[in-house]
């Protein structure tokens, strides 16, 4: 089976929504015991009960990507349940601090608490499981970006956050390739998604596409899909889900340092 993750254990960080969902599906379905790590604890337990259900080995844990302890105690807790950390999927991500899309524009505290989750947070989950992988010479890491990081665009503090996580991504890679850690990032294209509905609400009101302007919600998601996309249809959970099982698996065993896009060929780079 192409990317099989049998006897592998994930921590997926987001996992109670939307993307993260996906993400959890897909790496059961290869076969890996997956923790699913979020701020929403209900939300991640509601993804592990799902998991379960349908014959997966999965449990939850709430975590907080901003607090180095917290990320500590859920790294503590999977080596004390599995012994062992194979993958850590970074999908934990947020667009700005509480209120951010009925904004104009980023204020300090969007730039101060997106840096904090996307940039900060997801690199202390890496640190954190970083010396067991080395200790064992194995681990995958995948990081979730954005399309965001491939251009600037009207949300500047979250397109920042993403280019400094595909950035860190060719780092963290680097530092690692020798001890046969791979480190490798996705940027998925458009989801509708509970960020997503959030960020329709932001162009529908300030975007400076006038085009934008007073359609709502799902509409304006369609009208962005048919504007922005060759292929002329959304992303999905489950294709962001498909590509990290496969670079969380052996069958991606020279591939690290990269940032691929998931977005219908917005981008071809
Ligand atoms: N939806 C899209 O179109 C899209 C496109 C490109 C990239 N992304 C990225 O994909 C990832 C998932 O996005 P989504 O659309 O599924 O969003 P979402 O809002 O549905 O899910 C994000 C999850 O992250 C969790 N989270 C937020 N802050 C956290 C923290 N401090 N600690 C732990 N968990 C935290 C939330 O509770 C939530 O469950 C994000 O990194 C996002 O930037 C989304």
């Amino acid at each position: 089976m192409l990317g099989d993750l049998k006897g592998r254990v994930a921590i997926v960080t987001g996992g109670a929504s939307g993307i993260g969902v996906g993400i959890c599906k897909a790496l059961a379905e290869q076969g890996a015991a997956v923790v699913v790590a979020d701020l929403n604890e209900q939300g991640a337990a509601a993804t592990a009960k799902r998991l379960a259900g349908d014959g997966a080995k999965a449990s939850a844990v709430g975590v907080d990507v901003t607090k180095r302890d917290s990320i500590e105690g859920m790294v503590a807790g999977t080596l004390r349940k599995h012994k062992q950390v194979d993958i850590l999927v970074n999908d934990a991500g947020i667009i700005g601090a509480p209120g951010w899309w009925e904004r104009e524009h980023d204020s300090d505290e969007d730039w101060q608490k997106v840096f904090e989750v996307n940039v900060r947070g997801l690199v202390m989950c890496s640190q954190a499981v970083t010396p067991h992988m080395l200790e064992r010479g194995y681990g995958k890491q995948v990081n979730i970006a954005s399309i965001a990081a491939r251009r600037g665009g009207e949300v500047p503090s979250y397109c920042a956050s993403k280019a400094a996580v595909v950035n860190w991504t060719q780092s963290q890679a680097a530092r690692l390739a020798l001890h046969h850690v791979n480190v490798n990032a996705i940027c998925p294209g458009l989801l509708w998604t509970p960020m997503f509905e959030k960020l329709a609400d932001r162009y529908s009101s300030h975007s400076v596409r006038k085009a934008y302007r007073g359609k709502r919600g799902r509409e304006l998601f369609e009208y962005m899909v048919q504007e922005w996309i060759p292929m002329k249809r959304e992303q999905t959970p489950e294709d962001i889900g498909k590509l990290a099982a496969f670079l969380a698996s052996d069958d991606a065993k020279n591939i690290t340092g990269q940032a691929f896009n998931v977005d219908g060929g917005i981008y071809m780079n």
